[in-house]
């Protein structure tokens, strides 16, 4: 069982800093609803019982009339204050949800670390806040508005306790005691929600994905082509009955619960007439306090059992609350955990010192070792799956290696502020991000007005990109998708490498990694693009990543990467004359590439 990190009142506090904090206007039509909500009932208990005290001391007519005015002009205002909160409040608060903590909610996703943000708990506690945000319901929304309702229900059962006070005491001790018998009811439900909250939330995320990927326009292709429908919809279907199974088992919890409540209130009233009746009877009270008194009792348990529900959806939300908060919890210790800035000098030396990483059980590297000289450019190749990419993302932290270090001209990578060591690398990653914005945008990664222009053109000459900008109607204004821009473009995949690169140029960092962003192009270009690169990084460190070998001749320094190990490294030519691994690999790819020049001319 999972428990919550905020308990309730926290919660509470939360919700009213938080409000108080966007909207204080808000917190004030707040309190002037809860004020409503206890008034109003009042004035209708008392009304018929000075009307009817007025016929009982037989007191002139226009005291009469002048008490109806009494009521009705406060009956008036307080309908008045009630029904503009009611129109105001949900609006606002739902704008108080969706907006403000929605936008510092999407901050914060920009702010937590990207290691956390990519591992199975940084997804599930993501997912959790984001439920807590989505709808008006449930989680934040529903909690404010139940705290209204909360707090009003609370008022107003302890002016009513004050009501019934001249009554026996007994008859408020029962009447709480109704109240605490149906709030301990209530609460066993509320555990069990507590309890499959999460086996529940995973059934709904298997769901959301099989949802999700019947719209995506990524998946549509093969799901087409390969006729996955049925499948899908199966699947769909298993997840539904799962999740429903689930809320089965709640609703049947509900009603029992249900069915506890009304028994409960059937005793309560009863006795409470019978009582009442007999103190009548027995000329203890008059019929105007009878009234008072019958009117307040089904008040009071009125306020007790609003309360005890609301009370209930209160924790039920506070928990999601607290899933909220425990995420944006983490975007402020990344916040509040920021380093000073260092004194990086360049050329940069990059070294990994006796690291070991797993993908779970799956061991990647095992006491690895190795350093690239400050203003070096190696090559790393190796076959699929060696390791590659894995290697650039322990480099870049993105990943965190289970032991050893990564040291940055000797400074431990953990030691430099992530900000300033992002700005270290220039990247081209395969799988990088378009940006359904103009391909200018897409280069530098800002706004256009931010943009050196001069420098886009620059480098998307070099990354070969131009020529296809040129035959655009916008040129580089185009946008490089069309999700918001049905004037904009469709890159091919070797066009979307060309523009990766040509945005890694553009950042200019101290070190440049390429991670086979040009696996799309033919080798001869490859080649040819890497050499074109070399030259212009004169004075950085590079690290160039291909399972083609043609690419890698203009490097400082080869490193053949195979099973987690260095198994192989110099220059080109000492490599070849070693014929071992690497000479075999190339001689086999060259082969390949001298047919295939044969074949382009
Ligand atoms: N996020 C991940 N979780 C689990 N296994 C992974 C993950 N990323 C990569 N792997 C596995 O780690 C191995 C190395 O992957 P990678 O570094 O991408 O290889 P390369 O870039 O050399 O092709 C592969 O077997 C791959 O399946
Ligand atoms: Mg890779």
């Amino acid at each position: 069982m999972n428990k919550a990190k905020y308990g309730v009142f926290s919660n509470i506090l939360y919700i009213i800093r938080n409000v108080w904090r966007v909207d204080r206007i808000l917190l004030l039509a707040m309190i002037a609803s809860v004020i409503a909500t206890v008034v109003q009932p009042i004035i209708i208990i008392y009304m018929p019982k000075f009307i009817i005290q007025f016929f009982e001391e037989a007191r002139p007519v226009a005291d009469l009339m002048r008490l109806v005015v009494y009521f009705g002009v406060i009956s008036l205002i307080i309908g008045s204050i009630k029904s503009f909160a009611d129109g105001y409040l949900p609006r606002k608060i739902a704008y108080f949800r969706s907006m403000k903590l929605g936008s510092e909610m999407a901050l914060a996703s920009l702010n937590v670390h990207y290691k956390y943000l990519s591992s199975d708990n940084g997804q599930q506690e993501i997912r959790k806040a984001r439920q807590a945000m989505s709808r008006g319901n449930i989680g934040i929304q529903d909690m404010a508005n139940k705290l209204i309702l909360c707090t009003a229900n609370l008022i107003g059962a302890i002016v009513y306790i004050f009501i019934l006070s001249a009554l026996n005491p007994l008859v408020i001790i029962a009447l709480i005691s109704c109240g605490l018998l149906s709030y301990l009811a209530g609460n066993r439900v509320n555990k069990y929600r507590l309890k499959t909250k999460d086996d529940i939330s995973k059934v709904e995320r298997k769901r959301h994905y099989i949802n999700d990927s019947t719209r995506d326009v990524k998946f549509a292709k093969d799901i087409r082509l390969y006729g996955m429908f049925e499948w899908l919809v199966s699947l769909g279907d298993k997840f539904i009955s799962e999740e429903n199974e689930w809320y089965k088992k709640i609703t049947t919890k509900v009603f029992k619960n249900t069915i506890i409540d009304g028994l409960i209130a059937f005793f309560r009233d009863g006795f409470a007439y019978i009582y009442l009746i007999n103190l009548v009877l027995t000329d203890q009270i008059a019929v105007s306090e009878f009234t008072l008194y019958i009117g307040s009792i089904a008040g009071f348990s009125l306020w007790i059992s609003r309360l005890v529900n609301n009370t209930i959806i209160l924790n039920a939300d506070s928990l999601q609350v607290s899933d909220f908060r425990v995420f944006m919890d983490r975007a402020d210790d990344n916040i509040k955990n920021r380093l000073p800035e260092k004194e990086i000098k360049t050329p940069i030396s990059i070294e990994l010192k006796d690291v070991n990483f797993s993908y779970n059980d799956h061991v990647i590297y095992k006491d690895f070792n190795l350093k690239i000289e400050a203003g070096k450019k190696i090559a790393l190749v190796g076959i699929n799956g060696a390791g590659k990419s894995t290697l650039v993302k322990l480099i870049l932290n993105l990943i965190e290696a289970d032991s050893g270090q990564i040291l940055i001209n000797g400074i431990d990578s953990r030691e430099i502020d992530m900000l300033q060591y992002y700005d270290l690398f220039s990247v081209a990653f395969q799988d990088a991000l378009i940006l359904a914005y103009g391909i200018d945008v897409n280069v530098s990664m800002t706004s256009s007005d931010q943009t050196d222009q001069e420098k886009v053109d620059h480098v998307l000459k070099l990354s070969g990109l131009d020529e296809k900008v040129k035959s655009l109607k916008n040129g580089k204004y185009t946008s490089a998708e069309r999700y918001l821009d049905s004037d904009g473009t469709e890159l091919s995949g070797g066009e979307r490498q060309k523009l990766i690169l040509a945005r890694a140029l553009y950042k200019d960092a101290p070190v440049l990694i390429l991670d086979e962003p040009s696996s799309a192009l033919d080798p001869i270009a490859e080649a040819e693009l890497y050499e074109k690169y070399h030259d212009m990084t004169k004075d950085k460190t590079a690290i160039y990543i291909s399972h083609r070998l043609s690419s890698t001749k203009f490097c400082d320094e080869v490193l053949l990467l195979d099973e987690g190990q260095i198994i192989e490294r110099g220059s080109h030519k000492d490599l070849m004359a070693l014929d071992g691994k690497y000479a075999e690999m190339f001689n086999v790819q060259s082969h390949y590439y001298h047919k295939e020049v044969e074949v382009i001319s």
